[in-house]
């Protein structure tokens, strides 16, 4: 049986190149897209957090949140599940983990996601906004927005 994923956030800059090697395995490299594209501008910035998923300290997740703190919202990039580790609940892991420090700090948590994975967002909380769009040399892609579950009775003035 496999041993069970956990879930970190990067704290050591030379981990950077494990996310960028992943990202490019599973985002990049299937497109024909080169090495320098699976590296983001905003990797460095103070304000990205970077959460990793480990299986006995094998790098098999990786998702990035890029911070706008002037506007409150985060944009969830860059998440990725190695193929050999897909569909054992580990992107659902990283999501959740990412997902309630969000919630303790009412951002907005948004992202383009491929169409191909607009499923899985879906089954966890994320709802589409808009019309697909297309990501030159990567394909469809549509916005959406995590749905944070608030609780009725909270706001009931009735
Ligand atoms: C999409 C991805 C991150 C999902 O991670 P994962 O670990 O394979 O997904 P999980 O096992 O946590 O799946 C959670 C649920 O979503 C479903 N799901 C997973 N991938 C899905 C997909 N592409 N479409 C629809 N549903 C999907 C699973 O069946 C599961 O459903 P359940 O709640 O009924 O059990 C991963 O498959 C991946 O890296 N894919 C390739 C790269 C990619 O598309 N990244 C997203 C870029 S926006």
């Amino acid at each position: 049986m496999q041993p069970p994923a956990r879930i970190t956030q990067l704290i050591d800059p030379a981990d950077l190149r494990r996310v960028h090697d992943l990202r490019f395995d599973i985002l990049r490299k299937p497109m024909g897209l080169p090495y320098s594209s699976a590296v983001f501008a905003e990797d460095v910035q103070p304000t990205t957090t970077h959460y990793l998923a480990l299986v006995e300290d094998e790098l098999v997740g990786c998702v990035s949140l890029v911070e706008s703190p002037e506007q409150r919202r985060t944009q969830l990039r860059g998440m990725a599940v190695r193929a050999d580790h897909q569909n054992r609940g580990i992107g659902r892991l990283l999501l959740q983990h990412l997902q309630t420090p969000q919630l303790l700090q009412s951002t907005n948590l948004w992202c383009n996601a491929r169409q191909a994975a607009v499923g899985f967002y879906e089954r966890n909380g994320w709802v589409t906004v808009g019309d697909c769009f297309d990501i030159p040399h990567i394909g469809p892609h549509i916005k959406m927005e995590w749905r944070q579950l608030v609780s009725t009775s909270l706001g009931d003035c009735g």
